[in-house]
């Protein structure tokens, strides 16, 4: 997929060592006191999992929790459609002493293992890109299998749009997140799963003065979802002067970023059959 190709959503993701350092700053500036992928894990029973499915894995944020909770025994196997996030997924991993298989795949409708493969399927922060693949989630898992998605509210960066001057309604943010949020997420989820529970995650980033480098890293990181093909120079030195003026104003720069963690039971798979989707490249 050359550069040109990839659709601005994607675009804050091509670069493992960027999406790494914004993933830090979320975490630094988050006034939320755990970490969401701890608070997401925390209550599961995870010592009978022997398989688990990561869709949209990434450099491997959310995989390094979940191996270091895992039994030994357990195999996690992980797709992502980034090949550049392989070593640094693989290095995640061997943080926490495991090992697990990165498959390169662009997840689109259907997924290439057998009928209740998995005791667990995770998606944190990707479903939005292939919402399609919820009834394969459902026939891959095993009938006791959970499937945990975590995703955004539909209201998360509002300050962010306002300091930017950006209209949210057509972002590719606010298209993403139309497709799973917080808000629709169990509806859509229903069909295919008897238990849903959802877990709100509510969170701020509140960014002080002396913060400031650290806010403009990571507008620059999310401008591409919020002003699609209209993220350029211009509009991140003006988001600056605003960034600088709203500080000096009001003290601190707050932004919602509130989360939902969904947990599912009880898959009813509709389809039959193991299919792949083609390989990236
Ligand atoms: C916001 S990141 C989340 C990464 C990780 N799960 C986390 O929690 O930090 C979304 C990830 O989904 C991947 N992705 C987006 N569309 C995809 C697709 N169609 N198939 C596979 N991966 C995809 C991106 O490459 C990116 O790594």
């Amino acid at each position: 997929m050359s550069r040109e190709s990839i659709p601005e959503s994607l675009l804050p993701f091509i670069h493992p060592e960027i999406h790494q350092r914004a993933a830090e700053i979320i975490r630094r500036h988050s006034t939320h006191p755990r970490d969401i992928h701890e608070f997401a894990l925390e209550n599961l029973p995870l010592s009978g999992v022997r398989r688990v499915l990561e869709l949209g894995c990434g450099f491997g944020r959310f995989s390094r929790e979940l191996a270091r909770c895992l039994s030994p025994q357990a195999e996690l196997l992980a797709l992502d459609s980034q090949p550049a996030n392989q070593a640094p997924w693989e290095d995640h991993l061997s943080a926490v002493g495991r090992r697990g298989t990165f498959l390169c795949r662009c997840i689109g409708e259907r997924l290439e293992f057998a009928a209740g493969e998995f005791d667990l399927v995770a998606a944190s922060y990707s479903l939005y890109f292939f919402p399609a693949i919820v009834p394969e989630v459902a026939r891959v898992l095993a009938p006791h299998g959970v499937f945990l998605a975590i995703t955004h509210s539909r209201g998360s960066m509002r300050e962010l749009f306002e300091l930017a001057g950006l209209d949210p309604a057509g972002s590719p943010h606010d298209e993403l997140l139309a497709r799973f949020s917080a808000e629709n997420g169990h509806h859509l989820l229903a069909p295919y799963f008897s238990e849903i529970e959802a877990r709100p995650y509510p969170n701020r980033l509140r960014f002080d003065p002396e913060s400031l480098p650290a806010f403009l890293e990571y507008a620059r990181f999310k401008l591409p979802l919020l002003a699609g093909a209209g993220a350029d120079e211009r509009l991140l030195a003006r988001l600056e002067d605003r960034a600088r003026a709203s500080l000096s104003h009001a003290g601190a720069i707050v932004i919602a970023k509130d989360d939902v963690v969904f947990t599912c039971r009880g898959p009813r798979p509709t389809r039959v059959g193991p299919a792949g989707e083609p390989p990236c490249h």
